[in-house]
C-alpha cells in the first residue's frame, strides 16, 4: 500500500477541469493515507501492549509473588505450594467420608520440644468448639501432674472437673474426652480418667533426636551452667554432655514422655518389644519434620475436616548450631532410645503414606493452599516475640471472625478459655 502519486494524472487533464478532479483525488489519497496511518498505529499499539504484557508476566509478577511468599514465610514449617493463589476444588475423597464418625475422644501424648504445642492448639480448638472436657491440672500448668501420679484416683484432687461436674465431686472426676497435655504416658492410668477407655484413639509426635535435644538444651538454657552461648555450642559442649550423661536425666526425653523406662534405653531387645507394644497402643505417631504430611494422616484417622487441622506455627526456629562430628556421635549414642523409636516411627509414617494411596499428594497440596489462605485472612502483619520464651506472637486482624480468633490463638488465649470453662481461676 505505497503512497499513490497524483502528478502523473495531472498531466492528462486540462487546467480548468482538472483542478476539481485532482482535488477529489487528493482528498481520496489523503483519506487513504490517514487510514493507512491509523492502521499502522494500531499495529504499533498492539505490539507495545504485547511487549508490556510479556514484561509484566515475566518481570514484575514473579517478584511480587516472591514478596508475598516471603511475607507469609516465617510461620510455615514446610515448603509453600507455589500456586497457592488458586484453591483447587476438593476431590471427592478428600472430604471426610460420610460413613465415618468424627473422633471426639482421644489422647494426644504431648512430648517435649517437638512442635507439640502447635498440635496442642489444633486439638484444643477442636475440643473447645465442641464443648468437650479436657483432662487438666488445676494449677494452670500444661499437664505434668506433679511427676505423674495419674495412677491413683486420689490424685484427681489435682485436676479440674469435667464439664457438668461440680468442684470437689472427686469420684466424678473422670470420663474426660480429651487429654493433650504433658504427662508420662501410662495406659492403665489414663484408662482411669478417659471416657471411651476401651476404644481410645491415641497419638503422639517425635522429632529428630539431635534437633529435639538442641531445642531442649536451648530452651532450658542448660548451656549457661557451663558458661557458653547457645550459638557457640561446639567442642566446649563435650565435657558438659559427658557430665549430663552420667547424671542420666537429660537424654532420651521423648522416650521418657512415652513412659519408656530408663532400663530399656540402651537395650535393643527391650526397645524392639517396646515399639511393638507402642504400635498396638498408638493409632498414629507423627513426625515433626513431616508435620503437614502427618496431619493429613491424622485428619483421615480422626474423620476430621481440613479446617480442623489448620494451624499457625508459633515456634521460633532455634539458633542453628553445627555440632562437630564427635559431639554429634555422642548425642546419638546417649539418646539411643530416642534415635531407635524415631527411626522406627519415621519408617512407619512413610509406609502409612504409601498405603494412603494416590490422593495423598493432592490433599497435601490442597491443605497447604488452604493454610496460606487462612493465614492471610486471619493474621495481622505485626508479629512480636511472646513473653513465653521462644514463641512468636501473631495478632489477629481487627474485627476478625471467631474462627480466626481461635485459629491465631493470640497469647495462647485458648488455653485460658478452656481452663476457665472447666472452673479454673485466672489464666493458664
Ligand atoms: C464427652 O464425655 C462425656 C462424659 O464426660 C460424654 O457423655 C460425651 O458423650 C462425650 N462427648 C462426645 C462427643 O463423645
Ligand atoms: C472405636 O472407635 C472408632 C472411631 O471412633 C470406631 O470407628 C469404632 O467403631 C470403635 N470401635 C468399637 C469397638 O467401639
Ligand atoms: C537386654 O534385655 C534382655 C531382656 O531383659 C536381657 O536378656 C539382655 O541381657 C539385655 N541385654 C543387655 C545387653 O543388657
Ligand atoms: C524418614 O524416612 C524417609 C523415608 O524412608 C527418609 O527419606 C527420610 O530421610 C527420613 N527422615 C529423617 C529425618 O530421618
Ligand atoms: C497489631 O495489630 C492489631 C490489629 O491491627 C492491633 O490490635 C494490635 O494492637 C497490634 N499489636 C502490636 C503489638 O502492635
Ligand atoms: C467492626 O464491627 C463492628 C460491629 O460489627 C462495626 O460496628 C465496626 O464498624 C467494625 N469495625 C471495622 C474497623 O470494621
Amino acid at each position: 500500500m505505497g503512497g499513490r502519486n497524483i502528478h502523473p494524472i495531472k498531466v492528462f487533464c486540462l487546467r480548468h477541469t482538472c483542478t476539481h478532479k485532482t482535488e477529489r483525488l487528493r482528498v481520496e489519497v489523503e483519506r487513504e493515507r490517514l487510514r493507512e496511518q491509523s492502521c499502522l498505529m494500531m499495529i504499533f499499539s498492539l505490539q507495545s501492549l504485547f511487549v508490556l504484557c510479556t514484561f509484566f508476566y515475566f518481570g514484575v509478577l514473579p517478584k511480587r509473588q516472591t514478596r508475598i511468599y516471603r511475607r507469609i514465610g516465617p510461620f510455615r514449617t514446610n515448603g509453600l505450594a507455589k500456586d497457592s493463589s488458586i484453591l483447587h476444588p476438593l476431590t471427592p475423597d478428600a472430604r471426610p467420608s460420610s460413613s465415618c464418625q468424627p473422633v471426639n475422644n482421644f489422647v494426644f501424648v504431648k512430648t517435649h520440644k517437638t512442635g507439640s504445642t502447635t498440635l496442642r492448639s489444633i486439638t484444643s480448638r477442636y475440643g473447645y468448639t465442641r464443648d468437650l472436657s479436657f483432662l487438666l491440672s488445676n494449677d494452670g500448668r500444661i499437664g505434668h501432674f506433679n511427676g505423674i501420679t495419674l495412677r491413683y484416683s486420689s490424685e484427681s484432687s489435682n485436676f479440674l472437673p469435667p464439664l457438668g461436674v461440680k468442684k470437689n465431686d472427686f469420684p466424678n472426676y473422670q470420663n474426660y474426652n480429651i487429654s493433650n497435655v504433658h504427662l508420662k504416658y501410662n495406659r492403665r492410668s489414663l484408662d482411669k480418667f478417659m471416657y471411651r477407655r476401651h476404644n481410645l484413639t491415641l497419638f503422639t509426635i517425635l522429632r529428630t533426636p539431635e534437633e529435639q535435644w538442641l531445642s531442649w538444651f536451648q530452651y532450658y538454657k542448660k548451656y549457661t551452667k557451663v558458661g557458653f552461648k547457645a550459638d557457640g555450642i561446639s567442642e566446649a559442649a563435650m565435657p558438659y554432655i559427658e557430665r549430663l550423661e552420667k547424671e542420666n536425666g537429660d537424654f532420651n526425653q521423648q522416650s521418657r514422655d512415652l513412659g519408656i523406662n530408663d532400663k530399656k534405653h540402651f537395650n535393643d531387645t527391650l526397645l524392639r518389644e517396646t515399639v511393638t507394644e507402642m504400635t498396638k497402643d498408638f493409632n498414629l505417631v507423627m513426625i515433626t519434620e513431616y508435620f503437614d504430611e502427618s496431619l493429613i494422616l491424622l485428619r483421615k484417622m480422626m474423620c476430621w475436616t481440613f479446617e480442623d487441622i489448620l494451624y499457625v506455627s508459633k515456634r521460633k526456629q532455634p539458633m542453628k548450631t553445627q555440632f562437630p562430628d564427635d559431639v554429634k556421635e555422642k548425642l546419638y549414642q546417649y539418646n539411643h532410645a530416642d534415635v531407635y523409636i524415631y527411626e522406627y516411627f519415621n519408617r512407619t509414617l512413610w509406609r502409612k503414606i504409601e498405603e494412603y494411596g494416590p490422593s495423598f499428594k493432592g490433599e497435601l497440596r490442597y491443605f497447604r493452599q488452604l493454610l496460606t489462605k487462612k493465614q492471610n485472612e486471619c493474621i495481622g502483619q505485626n508479629s512480636t516475640t511472646n513473653g513465653r520464651r521462644e514463641f512468636v506472637e501473631y495478632h489477629s486482624l481487627q474485627n476478625t471472625s471467631e474462627f480466626c480468633e481461635l485459629y491465631v490463638n493470640e497469647n495462647f488465649q485458648l488455653d485460658s478459655k478452656i481452663y476457665r470453662k472447666q472452673g479454673g481461676i485466672g489464666n493458664m
